[in-house]
């Protein structure tokens, strides 16, 4: 089994972080909706509709998106429902059991789930108007990688959007945090989920990503331009987006 500390930054794929991420999703699928609400007492909801605010749909409300690492198809849903979108949603994820559990939560004319790798998607350049990453990009065995495959697929003046943990920077809640997130958060994960170590996982793989403003800087580097990031509630998540 990977390390833990396998390094998410790195430029070049790693196999092993691959089949590792892969086998996470699939094996806590039945209970990562549960959980993910749970751990994060439902404060996701309303960084998801941010994200999908931030994404600017409404330049093309009729057009093609992506989610990619879609999981449980929580963010695709959350564009799909909104009133005046009247395009459709790819939602990719390379773990088939994740996108079962999301079957139900949109519409089926709008969201199109898909079992597909974010780092070699099978669709053409310039293939989609505007892109979603939520939770997902951390989780990629190679970043710069998966931002230049994402980079690829957007059409020029489509917006990426990725929304992820961070670390909040302010002394007292950081501690707190890092507290909730390194004690609290695994054991809890550990007994609802019943898996050894996704949630072990999930606390060294936020301290092992890169900061916004870093993450700005490496999709500058993906060919993106007018990039920029907003933390949400205080530093624990932050929304990270950029032009193609
Ligand atoms: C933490 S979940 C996030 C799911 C969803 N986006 C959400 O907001 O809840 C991360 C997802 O990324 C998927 N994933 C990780 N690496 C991937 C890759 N290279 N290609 C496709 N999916 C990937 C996992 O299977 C998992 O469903």
């Amino acid at each position: 089994m990977l390390a833990p500390s396998l390094p998410t930054g790195a430029a070049v794929p790693s196999p092993d972080k691959r089949r590792y991420v892969r086998q996470i999703f699939t094996d806590i699928a039945p209970r990562y909706d549960l959980l993910n609400h749970l751990l994060s007492l439902s404060i996701d909801r309303s960084w998801r509709r941010r994200a999908i605010e931030r994404l600017e749909w409404r330049r093309r409300p009729g057009g093609l998106y992506l989610d990619a690492c879609a999981g449980t198809l929580d963010l695709a849903a959350e564009l799909a429902g909104r009133r005046d979108f009247n395009g459709r949603v790819v939602a990719a994820d390379f773990a088939l059991a994740m996108l079962r559990r999301g079957t139900g939560k949109a519409p089926a004319d709008r969201v199109r789930p898909a079992v597909a790798d974010t780092l070699q998607l099978p669709v053409p350049d310039a293939t989609f108007d505007g892109a979603t990453v939520g939770f997902g990009v951390r989780n990629l065995a190679g970043l710069d990688a998966g931002l230049g495959e994402l980079a690829r697929v957007l059409k020029p003046g489509a917006r990426l959007v990725v929304l992820d943990f961070t670390t909040p920077e302010a002394a007292p809640l950081r501690a707190l945090y890092l507290f909730y997130f390194h004690r609290v958060l695994p054991m809890i994960g550990r007994l609802v989920s019943g898996h050894p170590t996704a949630y072990t996982y999930l606390p060294e793989s936020v301290a092992d990503f890169p900061p916004p403003d870093e993450l700005e800087a490496r999709m500058r580097n993906a060919g993106l331009r007018d990039c920029g990031h907003e933390r949400l509630t205080a530093g624990i998540a932050a929304l990270t987006w950029g032009v193609r």
